[in-house]
């Protein structure tokens, strides 16, 4: 079931509604899993008063990572699971009350935003997900201003020997089980595991970045036990 899910990722969303009320819980097990965003967020380099995109947002573990950079600016989240951002709505009521947040539903293949709408895009756990990765990346280009800035966060196998067979034994015999006693679902997180071993390596998503226009491209892995299968990807436009 979840080989049908790589091939048509248009469904994604949908199998994150039925995991969205646990999804939290599930990525909190995860030990890290926030504060590899936070590092993420901080290459966006942020001075506070910025639109910013933060795009397949999810709950809003992503924006949690970028709103504390945030003064003056707003970020818009947008994905296209409901579920999954009705729980980020209540996590950040008082932030959408004061205008500093905003949440939408919406296909992240099909932006409806308006030429040079960001000064910066996160895009954490999202890339992945999109069934045409050089389309998504040339529909993000124009979206940002001159200088703006896009940080992708997402996990990508190092060109080491054992990073596949790393992530295959933590797929496997880790991230699967526990999750389905979290969240009783598998599908989604197969999906997950095969999607990582599908992915573009570091070399071949700077490439992308590169050839879609992006400039001042760079790659960061994680300093952390995810070393060798997260990743931050960095780009700005001009
Ligand atoms: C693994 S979650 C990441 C959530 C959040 N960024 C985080 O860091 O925790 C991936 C999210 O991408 C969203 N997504 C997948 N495909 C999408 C699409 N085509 N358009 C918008 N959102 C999408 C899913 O609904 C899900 O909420």
């Amino acid at each position: 079931m979840s080989q049908s899910l790589i091939e048509n990722k248009v469904a994604v969303p949908k199998e994150f509604n039925k995991i969205a009320r646990r999804y939290d819980m599930a990525t909190g097990l995860s030990q890290g899993y926030q504060s590899d965003l936070n590092r993420s967020a901080a290459y966006l380099q942020l001075n506070g008063n910025e639109t910013v995109l933060d795009l397949c947002c999810g709950t809003g573990k992503s924006t949690a990572a970028v709103l504390p950079f945030i003064t003056s600016g707003k970020v818009i989240g947008v994905d296209n699971s409901e579920e999954m951002l009705a729980v980020a709505g209540k996590k950040f009521a008082n932030e959408i009350k004061a205008g500093k947040l905003q949440l939408q539903l919406q296909d992240a293949m099909k932006l409806t935003f308006e030429p040079a709408s960001f000064d910066a895009i996160f895009m954490a756990y999202g890339l992945r997900n999109m069934p045409d990765y050089d389309k998504s990346l040339a529909q993000l280009l124009p979206l940002l201003k001159p200088k703006g800035k896009l940080v992708i966060h997402d996990y990508s196998l190092s060109d080491t020997w054992y990073s596949a067979a790393y992530w295959w034994i933590l797929g496997y015999v880790f991230i699967v089980p526990i999750s389905f006693l979290t969240t009783g679902e598998t599908n989604i997180f197969s999906y997950l595991i095969k999607s990582v071993l599908n992915f573009l390596g570091p070399k071949e998503l700077e490439a992308k970045m590169k050839a879609t226009g992006f400039t001042s491209v760079s790659s960061h892995a994680q300093p952390t036990w995810r070393a060798p299968i997260l990743r931050t990807f960095v780009g700005s436009r001009g």
